[in-house]
Formats: C-alpha cells, sequence, structure tokens
C-alpha cells in the first residue's frame, strides 16, 4: 500500500531553532525547536501507557537547539537536541497530524464548528431517535450525539413515564449535575413558587441559571403528562441568534461580548451570583457561550457612559431572540425528552391552561460527559 503523500516527506531542513518539513503534497511544516522537545514522544518523556507528558517546562533547556535530523519513510524522524544530546523518535503520522501549521487547535464547542440553525431548518422534522434505539443501538447513540453536537439539542422519544427517568435517561451519555433545585427538579404549577418555572405562567426566551459558575451545561426536560393547553416549547439557536447581531451591527456585539454583567438568583435557602458576558467568545473570537436571562440580571453596574449603548446592544439581541424566523415550536408529548445545550440553546415556554396537567421532570447534565460518550464510541469507527 502506498503511503498518502500528505504523510510522506520530500525534504527536511533545520536551523538551531527550526525544523522545516516539505510534505509531498506541497505543503509546509515550520515546526520550532523547542515545541519538538516538548512533544518528545519517548519514553523517558511520556509515559508509554498513558500518552501523559513526564517532562515540565523548565525541564527544557533555556539554550536547546536542534543538533540534528535524520528521517526515512519507515521510521519518521530522529531529531537531536543539544545541549543534552537528548534524541527524540517523531513517526510522520503524528507530525503531520499534531504540526500546528497545518491543523487549527481542536475546538468542540465554538460556534465555528457547529451547524446554526433557525425556524426553516428543520423541514424534515426535528431530530428524534427512539430511546430504545438511543440506549441499545450504538450506531443510533452515535447519530443523536452528533446531532446535539452540530445542532445543540436532540429530542427522544419513547422514555418510560416514570418519575425519575429522566435521570437513567442521564447514564446513558453523562452523569448528573446536582444543584439547589434537586437532581431532580418538577416543572409544574405550584403555589408561591421560588422560580417563575414552576407557574402556568409564559416564560419569555432564556439559558437557566446563568447565576451558576460554572452554569449546567445540558438541560433535559421530559414530559410525564401533558393535558394542560398551551404550554408549547420553544427553541432558539443562540450561537444564530449571536452570528446575525455581528453582522447586523459589529459594535452591539462588541458591547455584549466586553461589558460582562451579574447574574443573581436567591430565596430563602440559596444565594447565588456570577459575572459574565451575555455573549462569550473565546481567544479567536468564536462565540462559545450565549447566557440570557432578563429574569435574573441583577442590577446591573457599568460605567454611565456604557449604559445607553449597553441597553441599545442588549435590546437588539433581545430584537433578534423574538423574531419568528428563528425559533422552533414544539408541544413535549408524554414520553418525550429534549435535551439543550444550555451554553447556546435558549429555550422558552408559551403559558398554559390551569384546567388539565402539565407535569415535566427536568435535570442537568454537563457537555463534558457528552462529548467523552460520544468520542469514545466513534473510536470504534476508525
Ligand atoms: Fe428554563
Amino acid at each position: 500500500m502506498t503511503t498518502p503523500a500528505s504523510t510522506r516527506i520530500s525534504s527536511v531542513t533545520h536551523s538551531e531553532d527550526l525544523l522545516v518539513i516539505e510534505w509531498a503534497d506541497g505543503k509546509t511544516s515550520r515546526l520550532d525547536a523547542l515545541w519538538l522537545r516538548d512533544h518528545c514522544q519517548m519514553p523517558a518523556s511520556r509515559d508509554p501507557v498513558n500518552g501523559q507528558r513526564l517532562i515540565n517546562v523548565i525541564d527544557i533547556p533555556e539554550d536547546l537547539s536542534i543538533g540534528g535530523v535524520s528521517h526515512n519513510d519507515n521510521d519518521g524522524l530522529e531529531v537531536t537536541f543539544l545541549p543534552e544530546n537528548h534524541r527524540s523518535r517523531f513517526s510522520t503520522n503524528w507530525l503531520r497530524q499534531n504540526c500546528y501549521c497545518l491543523n487549527a487547535p481542536f475546538d468542540d464547542r465554538s460556534a465555528r464548528t457547529k451547524t446554526l440553525w433557525q425556524s426553516d431548518s428543520f423541514s424534515g422534522g426535528l431530530p428524534c431517535s427512539d430511546y430504545a434505539e438511543f440506549a441499545n443501538n450504538r450506531d443510533c447513540k452515535i447519530a443523536a450525539l452528533r446531532g446535539f453536537s452540530d445542532y445543540g439539542f436532540a429530542m427522544l422519544s419513547g422514555v418510560p413515564v416514570d418519575s425519575g427517568q429522566v435521570l437513567d435517561v442521564i447514564k446513558h451519555f453523562g452523569f448528573s449535575r446536582n444543584t439547589n433545585y434537586g437532581e431532580l427538579f418538577e416543572v409544574r404549577t405550584e403555589i408561591n413558587p421560588n422560580n417563575l418555572a414552576y407557574s402556568n405562567l409564559g416564560l419569555g426566551y432564556h439559558t437557566d441559571n446563568p447565576y451558576r459558575d460554572p452554569v449546567p451545561t445540558i438541560q433535559l426536560l421530559h414530559c410525564l403528562s401533558n393535558s394542560a393547553s398551551g404550554g408549547d416549547s420553544i427553541l432558539v439557536d443562540g450561537f444564530r441568534a449571536a452570528a446575525l447581531l455581528k453582522q447586523e451591527d459589529p459594535e452591539h456585539f462588541t458591547i455584549l461580548e466586553e461589558n460582562w454583567i451579574n447574574f443573581r438568583f436567591s430565596d430563602a435557602g440559596a444565594e447565588l451570583n456570577s459575572r459574565v458576558p451575555i455573549i462569550e467568545t473565546n481567544d479567536l473570537g468564536h462565540v462559545v457561550r450565549v447566557r440570557y436571562n432578563n429574569r435574573s440580571i441583577a442590577s446591573l453596574r457599568l460605567p454611565e457612559e456604557k449604559i445607553r449603548s449597553f441597553y441599545a446592544a442588549y435590546r437588539h439581541f433581545a430584537q433578534i431572540i423574538e423574531r419568528d424566523t428563528l425559533k422552533i415550536v414544539f408541544n413535549l408529548e408524554p414520553g418525550q425528552v429534549v435535551v439543550f445545550d444550555n451554553t447556546r440553546v435558549m429555550h422558552a415556554r408559551t403559558a398554559f391552561s390551569a384546567e388539565g396537567k402539565r407535569h415535566l421532570q427536568g435535570a442537568n447534565a454537563d457537555l463534558d460527559g457528552l462529548y467523552s460518550t460520544l468520542y469514545v464510541l466513534q473510536r470504534g469507527e476508525q
């Protein structure tokens, strides 16, 4: 079998500080000596079993240089580092897959790696999996978790209508997160509720619990009964809304990114505070999280000269979120579970009647557990 051009080396040159690889497909890797030494794959530098690094950056000599390089197509490169006279071997596959010139940083959370959606994106129906298949069929679970990763939500049907079942759903992809609302929370009408969620009022678009640090990154809602009229569930892609804001007024986007605000929750047994931006970006300027919850924004403490511009940006973002063209609307039926990424997707609910019964059970989980489950399952595909 011939080696693909992308992992065949045409030539290697080096100076004291830099190794330059010309690949057979015309690409170039320019690898710094410090980076190469720090990424040494030899048993003295990496644990051969778990792959974890055994050296610290201060173990690398400050006057490190490349003393020599040899290569052949089977063994890859052997680099000698001075003054240690340390030899490191790198396979061509490893170099190609890890080179910082040819590979973007791994990024499974930001909007850059997602499919942004709006109302007309799901003309074929919302992504929904049968629970028994999700639980027992590996391919079905991979497809559902991939869909969740891409769209920020997924639905399951055929979940037994038993109290606490939503916690069993979580066990199929991760771990539940306990909070002061309990590991399992009831969403039904209560007298004098500590949160409007537990009334029959409509709820505007929001992400949950922005006053919590860390914020719960996944929310699940399991419908146990729904004979009340109204109570439709609505989802909006917050990453899509943020992209529209940036497109329509980049200054408004920057204001919500740069001006951090306080969110707060307070009741008899809890006092929760955070200071965070409404739109959070990473070092590359990609949106990684949105927080939006008018009910729990604490007193706004910004410099006087920023108050007006903040409200203009906040109003603009709110108007985008409210657009009918962005929302998907559905009525949860008994046995259905909606799972959504609470760092991305905003949810809302219309008011429902006092007659009849609407009972959902909710729970939180976290994205890291879900992504880990997906990646471990995908290993079998390679
Ligand atoms: Fe909520």
